[in-house]
């Protein structure tokens, strides 16, 4: 089966075929626009997004050969995430169904992202504990199978990633925080200020990020400390708080695996730290960590193979939501 992928939760426009559970052809356009505002700003987003889905279509269907009439099903995101950004994917993606006549099926975009490991690990088993870490989720799931997922714990105010960005922001760095705290936090002392590790010690998997924000706030504004370190003290507690929910699920639940996906999926840091402790963990590779329509695409067809779908148009958007 040929299946077009769509993916505009946030601020990459993201376009896949995928046919026979393997990727032909994608191409994902991050939204470079944005940094110069310091965070995404949502209503640029959906304009871009609308204004490059098209060439990108092509471009993909280009790539893998593939005609229009080929296409057999549309699969986008439909939430969560950014409305607007979800809304312009989404009547692009109705807009083209129509057009072809065939069927379009919304993927949450969470699911794709649990799933997405199997695209190039096609032999791994479940269950798995899967720490899901991106600028706008913090989460912490038991995979049991493919479409058997118990969400575990999750950020009860800031998700990582955003701890990364807004720290990054108070410090005068670029967007996204994430590579540039790494990058300072490489000539830094990471043991020189003791940062908060937020929850380690109660017994749920959920996390909070917010206060760490704080105290960094409060560091940079002290003005004791270079930016260095306080970048890899702070990146040494966001890490240590990620590791300690991680591992306590994997103890508990008795699963050998482990995997990481989201775009703080990339620290060194955090993958340092793991491949020092004696489990098994997995990564997506890189492009699949990030938002991508690979994924979007591969979800679906495996939803077809499984039966797993209900065939309607009549969907929408949802900015928050979980897997149903
Ligand atoms: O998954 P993603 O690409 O987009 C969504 O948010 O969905 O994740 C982006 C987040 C940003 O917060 C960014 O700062 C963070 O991932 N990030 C990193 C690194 N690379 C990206 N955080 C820590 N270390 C990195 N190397
Ligand atoms: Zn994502």
């Amino acid at each position: 089966m040929i299946i077009l992928g769509i993916e505009t939760s946030c601020d990459e426009t993201g376009v896949a075929i995928c046919s026979d559970f393997k990727i032909l052809s994608s191409y994902t356009k991050t939204q470079s626009i944005h940094q110069k505002y310091g965070g995404v700003v949502p209503e640029i987003a959906s304009r871009e997004h609308e204004k490059y889905l098209p060439n990108i279509t092509n471009k993909v269907l280009n790539d893998a050969n593939v005609r229009f009439k080929d296409i057999e099903a549309i699969a986008v995101t439909n939430g969560p995430g950014l409305m607007g950004s979800l809304l312009s994917g989404i009547s692009f993606a109705k807009g083209l169904a129509q057009a072809l006549d065939i069927p379009i099926i919304p993927i949450n975009h969470l699911e794709a992202h649990l799933n997405s490991v199997f695209i190039d690990h096609s032999e791994l088993e479940a269950p798995f504990i899967n720490l899901l870490v991106s600028g706008g989720h913090t989460q912490l799931w038991l995979v049991k199978s493919m479409f058997n997922y118990e969400l575990l714990g999750e950020t009860l105010d800031d998700a990582c990633g955003e701890a990364f960005d807004k720290g990054a922001k108070k410090m005068n760095l670029n967007y996204p925080g994430g590579p540039e705290i790494e990058n300072l936090a490489k000539n830094g002392n990471k043991d020189l200020i003791n940062f908060p590790r937020p929850m380690i010690n109660d017994n749920s998997f959920n996390f909070s990020f917010s206060g760490l924000k704080t105290s960094l706030i409060n560091c940079v504004n002290e003005d004791n400390y270079n930016f260095q370190d306080i970048a890899a003290s702070y990146q040494e507690a966001i890490v240590d708080t990620l590791i300690n929910k991680f591992i306590k699920a994997m103890d508990k639940f008795s699963v050998d695996s482990g995997i990481i996906c989201g775009g703080v999926a990339a620290n060194t840091r955090l993958r340092k730290k793991l491949s020092e402790l004696d489990k098994k963990i997995i990564y997506p590779s890189m492009k699949y960590c990030t938002d991508n329509a690979d994924m979007i695409a591969f979800l679906a067809e495996h939803k077809i193979n499984n039966k797993k779908i209900n065939f309607d148009n009549d969907f929408s958007a949802y900015s928050r939501g979980m897997i149903t």
